[in-house]
């Protein structure tokens, strides 16, 4: 079997967490690959609202195994969290959770270091969930990072020492910059001895024996393609590949093993955090976006930037995902326009570009705009795409020439049920 992956194309939040719950019941492991606890992902089902930060959204559904893939980063202390507050619904970790021991750890000095790196930066900050990702991710490409099979290591204490007398001295070069230790790192050696509880194997060997054997994969995205390191808005992105080819590297699995990649998008804009944002609307469009479409972060409570569907930025992250299927999401939010914009092209220096340049910070860019017929209805009861108003069908359709790919599912609300299928 090829392992199937969901991703986000645009920068975050598009809804990852609520279509890989939907389409777990077709799959036997859900996989996360990349990112760590900067990643919010809400599912919502018999009226409760669940937000997951490191654990794979498949966890609610019985029978499906739930795996932390090598490229994920792990914070012990919220794990932990995550780990407690899912009490309540009676999940069998032991059996259907495993984390790969190449995962590396998030320690407390690491979101020290990623608070005083952007304290340092100023009016130039990332806008970090400040979750130590940055230089979590640094210290693996260091090759200084401490893994989760380390913690079963005799000497782990040791290599912690190591590796936070030397954050130490990094903490030393920002001036202010005050902290307290101590007070942080009990919670951290309590979260790491519930990992050693748990089942932490060589998630890779795992992965392909499963695949040989014919079991079902989804690889679950976490951020979006427009906050990849690589290809995203650079350097206001996160520190691991988001896209398709970080599902290779993130769990072990080779590109010959890639099935179909659905690409998430939602049928506008959002961001969160600092860096570009080329249809961003600064009044009151944005502003109504922002409340209808309760557009604040899942793992920070940030206000979300909000602006209109970026069609350069979309068919970027398509090209660049090799994205098969498309899901849109949050149709319902649109549902209060009349008339809604789409950008088709960026104008730079009266040169017109249909993807994203270069560098586009600060850089003067104006969307070009085409007008479409808004559908003006409520969508949230809609249980059949074929019923849906004709603009919507429109507004599909429109979309799926533009972007030569088929949307097969339109979301409009949060809950489970209110997903429809466009096959
Ligand atoms: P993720 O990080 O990609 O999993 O997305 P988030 O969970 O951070 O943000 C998506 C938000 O939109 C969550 O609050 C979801 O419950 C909500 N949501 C998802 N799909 C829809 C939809 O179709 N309509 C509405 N109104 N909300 C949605
Ligand atoms: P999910 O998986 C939206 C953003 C941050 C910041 C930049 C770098 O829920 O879609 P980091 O903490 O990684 O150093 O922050 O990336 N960011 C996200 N934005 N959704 C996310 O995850 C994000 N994870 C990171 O706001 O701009
Ligand atoms: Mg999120």
């Amino acid at each position: 079997m090829k392992v199937d992956v969901l991703l986000g194309l645009q920068w975050g939040d598009e809804g990852k967490g609520k279509i890989v719950d939907v389409l777990t019941p077709e799959f036997d492991i859900i996989a996360r690959f990349q990112g760590g606890p900067n990643a919010g992902h809400t599912l919502e089902f018999e009226g409760i609202k669940h937000v997951l930060h490191t654990i794979p959204s498949g966890i609610f559904r019985k029978n499906v195994l739930n795996l932390i893939g090598n490229g994920v980063v792990i914070d012990p202390v919220i794990f932990q969290k995550e780990i407690e507050k899912l009490a309540p619904f009676n999940i069998d970790f032991d059996n259907n959770l495993v984390i790969s021991k190449k995962a590396h750890l998030i320690l407390p000095t690491h979101r020290l270091l990623d608070a005083a790196s952007e304290t340092a930066k100023g009016k130039n900050k990332i806008g970090s969930t400040l979750k130590g990702i940055g230089p979590t991710y640094m210290d693996k490409t260091g090759r200084n990072g401490l893994r989760v099979g380390d913690i079963f290591s005799t000497k782990f204490k040791e290599k912690y020492q190591i590796l936070v007398d030397k954050h130490i001295g990094i903490l030393g070069h920002y001036e202010g910059f005050e902290y307290d230790l101590r007070e942080l790192e009990p919670a951290f050696f309590r979260g790491i001895e519930l990992l050693k509880s748990l089942k932490c194997i060589d998630t890779e060997v795992f992965i392909n024996k499963e695949l040989k054997a014919g079991k079902k994969v989804l690889a679950e995205g976490a951020q979006g393609t427009m906050l990849d390191i690589d290809f995203g808005s650079y350097p206001f992105v996160t520190s691991s590949n988001t896209i398709t080819a970080g599902t290779c590297t993130g769990l072990g699995v080779p590109p010959t093993k890639i099935g179909k990649v659905i690409g998430i998008f939602k049928a506008y804009c959002t961001r969160v955090g600092s860096g570009p944002f080329p249809t961003e609307l600064i009044d009151e469009i944005g502003e109504e976006m922002r409340q209808e479409g309760r557009e604040f972060g899942s793992t920070t409570g940030r206000p979300r930037r909000c602006g209109w569907i970026d069609l350069p930025a979309l068919k970027y992250a398509i090209m660049i995902n090799g994205v098969t299927e498309l899901s849109m999401m949050k149709a319902d939010i649109l549902s209060i326009f009349t008339k809604i914009q789409v950008c088709t092209h960026y104008e730079i220096d009266g040169e017109l570009f249909d993807y994203m340049p270069y560098d586009i910070e600060g850089l003067e860019i104006k969307p070009i705009y085409k007008e479409l017929d808004g559908w003006n209805t409520d969508l949230t009861q809609l249980q059949d795409f074929k019923n849906a108003p004709q603009a919507l069908k429109d507004y599909v359709t429109y979309l799926e020439k533009e972007l030569e790919v088929p949307i097969t599912v339109v979301s409009v609300g949060p809950d489970r049920s209110q997903t429809l299928s466009n096959k």
